[in-house]
């Protein structure tokens, strides 16, 4: 089990490089089990939830060859339209294939995903929709068994809960149903904008992605296309965070600056400057004089949940009390108490974190919960005087790809021990 070995207190300065979206590019292949044809994928993160993804499609039926740079995706026929238990428990985002599976071959068996770090995680909400579209849902010895022998039909979907993989699984189970369908409350990420954006290209008709209101008119059946995959906001946000922690000055090129407006503005407040340079970039500038800003996660266009964590570690290094509410999951706090063992002082009230800020921070043995929980370690780490040692830190590597060669090309003193 792999260990980052951090020493603290090197300021950050240069450039890093963005790399393409985990939650982008996981719906995404999912998508290309919607057809028989080849689907190109350019800027597929190299991150263990991608492998975990790309082992769950060639178990089904698909071929997946990297082709510089880029994995071709063809999908023959659905030769398994199940989704094993010890894939499943290792990425909860498995439920991603049952909609396609369901649309393309009229069956699907996954495993439920069970619990994680941050929260029970039902997927209760994507079995609502599938039924909507006419398929019968069973659950038996863990796993969920979804039929429909005729084929889906258009249906109107309402969400309850505001849910991304939820708006996108079920987009792609109503791509090749028959007749109109509509989702509403749903879901306005940028990954779904992204995944409808594919799925436009390989001929389905969407309109409404980026709204809370989707219209789908289901196609007999979807062609091949090739689609680059958008650039992963939720790293950028970490890497002007990490900016900002360290009395930085970093230029974060290939990223879209339009999908970070609430971190833009709320580091703003906090005294961080911060530019767009160009489309594709943006420069993150500590000023030295920070202030706590509260702040509470929102489903997008709001403050997102995943750097909800990294947020929280800047702010135990300004001055006065931060009060951060985690509105989308029950418990998205693990980190806090590797915080703490850190020199921050943190307290949990219910589903508020009250941060007394301006501590300063020293390096401790920590260990790594969950994905957004190990990059909150490793922004303390930085931040922290002497040395760190986060265990676990294959959490980091479901979603950062190479992240620390791209913080030590910026100046960070971080390795990774085996
Ligand atoms: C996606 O997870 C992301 N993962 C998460 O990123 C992200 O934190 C989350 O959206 C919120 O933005 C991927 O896109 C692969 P939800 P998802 O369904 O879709 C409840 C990361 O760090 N809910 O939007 O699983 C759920 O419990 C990961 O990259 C139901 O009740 O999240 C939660 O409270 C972590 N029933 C809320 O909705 C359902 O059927 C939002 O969850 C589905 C969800």
């Amino acid at each position: 089990m792999d260990k980052l070995v951090v020493q603290g207190g090197r300021t950050l300065r240069g450039e890093i490089e963005v790399s393409g979206a985990k939650n982008s590019a996981l719906p995404a292949l999912a998508a290309c089990l919607l057809t028989s044809e080849t689907v190109h994928l350019a800027g597929i993160p190299d991150v263990r939830d991608l492998i975990t993804m790309r082992q769950l499609l060639e178990h089904t039926g698909a071929t997946i060859k990297p082709v510089n740079g880029h994995l071709e995706v063809t999908t023959p026929s659905i030769v398994n339209p199940e989704a094993p238990y010890e894939l499943v428990k290792t990425m909860r985002a498995s439920s991603l294939i049952l909609g396609p599976l369901v649309a393309r071959c009229g069956t699907a068996r996954v495993s439920m995903p069970g619990g994680c770090a941050i929260g029970a995680r039902p997927i209760d909400l994507h079995l609502m929709g599938l039924e909507r579209l006419g398929a019968t849902i069973r659950q038996e010895h863990g796993y969920i068994e979804a039929s429909a022998p005729q084929g889906l039909r258009g249906g109107r979907i309402y969400f309850d809960t505001i849910t991304v993989t939820g708006t996108e699984d079920l987009m792609m189970a109503a791509v090749l149903a028959d007749g109109e369908s509509i989702l509403e409350n749903a879901a306005r990420e940028p990954e779904v904008v992204d995944l409808a954006d594919l799925l436009t290209k390989m001929g389905a008709e969407i309109e409404g992605a980026g709204t809370s209101v989707i219209r789908i008119r289901g196609v007999k059946s979807l062609r091949g296309a090739t689609h680059r995959i958008i650039p992963d906001r939720i790293e950028a946000g970490t890497y002007a965070i990490a900016a900002a922690i360290t009395g930085g000055d970093l230029v974060i090129s290939n990223c879209r600056p339009d999908h970070l407006g609430a971190l833009i503005h709320k580091l703003w407040q906090a005294g961080v400057h911060i530019q767009e340079v160009g489309r594709d970039s943006i420069r993150a500038t500590a000023t030295g004089a920070f202030r706590s800003q509260d702040m509470s996660t929102e489903e997008y266009p709001g403050f997102p949940t995943d750097l909800q964590a990294q947020y929280m570690a800047l702010m135990t290094q300004v001055e006065g009390i931060t009060i951060i509410r985690e509105t989308i999951f029950e418990n998205r706090y693990m980190h806090v108490q590797e915080l703490v063992r850190m020199g921050a002082n943190i307290r949990i009230d219910g589903r508020e974190a009250i941060v007394a800020g301006s501590r300063k921070l020293t390096g401790a043995p920590v260990i790594a919960s969950d994905l957004r929980a190990s990059a909150s370690l490793l922004l303390a780490a930085m931040a922290a005087s002497g040395e760190t040692v986060i265990d676990r830190v294959y959490h980091l590597d479901r979603g950062y790809e190479r992240i620390e060669e791209k913080l030590a090309g910026v100046g960070a003193l971080v390795e990774r021990v085996s």
